[in-house]
């Protein structure tokens, strides 16, 4: 693909096991070139996450270094193209401050600082001159203006895989010269008709910061929010069936993957695998508490529909989003609660028009068995190309809104095996057989 035609993104990210996975995948994906990294907090608090970023170059690095014909597989992973990492929102805008260290670990990363001394970066990410990455002193508002500034008007987008607070803060410093500019925003958040991963109610970078998805979404006093065309939300209805299957990754990957009791070696394996192998260890155990033996692939999700769905400079004003074929978003009306005792990050849909919503408990059992029935069995793939897909519980809901209102959701991909296939060919070079 010809430079011009790529993609230019800007990832914000909280990194984060998902994340991680999100950046590999994007840093080996020639559909886009990463402008930059907006580092905020989420999984873990900012300066832990910061770190993650140079922990997950210093492995790409070392991998290339050792295997140079892999370098073709990286090619955002160029030292001539170097991407701006800068620290965005260290806290949320006005809510207090969650992080999720009990999934994530202390680090972010399944807290491989202490199992995997040979994966930290100590000191290096004070450094000014990074190889492959332009370390910015800068604040991230003028970094993110000023990428935009230098890319043709509605050609880049901003891909949100944590809480959004820090596009928040460029949103409300330059709101119409953002919305003059920017392509697209894609954002991971949010659970509509499905439970929350934090709470009961609230997927994790809702709850983390609700009033920043709210202040982007809904208009508030002279501030204009987001133009419906060009915002789209994954929340978990639509990530979740996207999994990763541990005993696949093993059988693929890297046969020796094990458990934190077992931790990878560095010396048996290249290094993106023993990267992978090392930060995934301790969410296998989670996951497996859980009861499933897999990871899911939320962000991963949100990079792959950004480099499959470029901005398109014709968009209808006040319509959704137009996307390529396989994938599909509809229109959602809901509020985010952002102060509620045992709510706070929910999305909340009025189903009061909706007659299907008057059995309690309906609609949600109805979505959870599609998401069984899309689930792909544990170690093994039932179906080869699946799309993943969610019924959204009433048209009625959607069409009683007036035009420009309400949020574009993405209720179906390709499909959760196309995206898994992806990652294995893409981060770690492998075919499914
Ligand atoms: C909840 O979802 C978010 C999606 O961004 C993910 O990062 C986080 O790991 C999930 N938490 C759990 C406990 O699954």
């Amino acid at each position: 693909m010809a430079p011009s035609q790529k993609i230019p993104v800007i990832i914000d990210t909280d990194p984060g096991v998902d994340d991680a996975a999100a950046i590999l995948l994007a840093l080996a994906s020639p559909e886009i070139q990463i402008l930059g990294y907006v580092v905020t907090f989420g999984n873990t608090d900012q300066e832990a996450c910061y770190r993650n970023i140079f922990k997950l170059y210093q492995a790409v690095g070392r991998h290339i270094e050792q295997y140079p014909e892999d370098k073709h597989r990286f090619p955002n992973f160029d030292a001539s193209a170097k991407p701006f990492v800068v620290k965005g929102a260290s806290r949320p805008w006005s809510a207090e401050t969650h992080t999720a260290e009990y999934f994530h670990g202390r680090d972010g990363l399944g807290d491989i600082t202490q199992r995997h001394p040979d994966l930290n970066v100590d000191g290096l990410e004070t450094l000014s001159e990074h190889p492959y990455l332009r370390v910015s002193r800068e604040r991230h508002v003028a970094e993110v203006m000023g990428a935009l500034r230098a890319f043709p008007p509605r050609s880049i987008t901003y891909i949100g895989l944590g809480p959004l607070t820090s596009l928040r803060h460029v949103h409300h410093s330059h709101a119409t010269e953002f919305q003059d500019l920017i392509g697209r925003v894609i954002c991971m958040g949010g659970a509509l008709d499905v439970p929350g991963n934090t709470s009961a109610v609230a997927e994790f970078n809702t709850f983390g910061d609700p009033e920043a998805l709210r202040d982007l979404i809904e208009p508030r006093g002279n501030e204009p929010r987001l133009p419906i065309e060009r915002f789209l939300l994954l929340p978990l209805d639509i990530t979740t069936p996207h999994e990763l299957p541990f005993p696949l990754y093993k059988k693929l990957v890297d046969p020796t993957f094990h458990s934190t009791e077992f931790p990878s070696k560095p010396e048996e394996k290249p290094p993106v695998h023993h990267f992978t192998s090392s930060f995934m260890e301790r969410s296998r155990e989670l996951m497996l508490q859980f009861g499933k033996d897999a990871m899911e692939l939320h962000d991963p999700v949100t990079v792959w529909c950004a480099m499959q769905n470029p901005p398109v400079v014709d968009e209808v004003k006040g319509g959704i989003p137009q996307l390529r074929p396989g994938w599909v978003a509809m229109r959602r009306k809901f509020q985010v609660e952002c102060k509620g005792e045992y709510t706070r990050g929910m999305l909340v849909v009025d189903r009061r028009d909706d007659q299907g919503a008057y059995a309690p408990g309906e609609n949600r059992a109805h979505v959870q068995a599609e998401l069984e029935r899309l689930k792909i069995a544990h170690g093994a793939f039932e179906s080869s190309a699946l799309p993943a897909r969610v019924e959204v519980e009433d048209e009625a809901q959607t069409e009683s809104i007036g035009d420009g209102d309400g949020v574009a959701v993405l209720t179906e991909t390709p499909g959760a095996v196309a995206l898994v296939n992806l990652l294995f060919q893409r981060i770690w070079g492998v075919e499914i057989p």
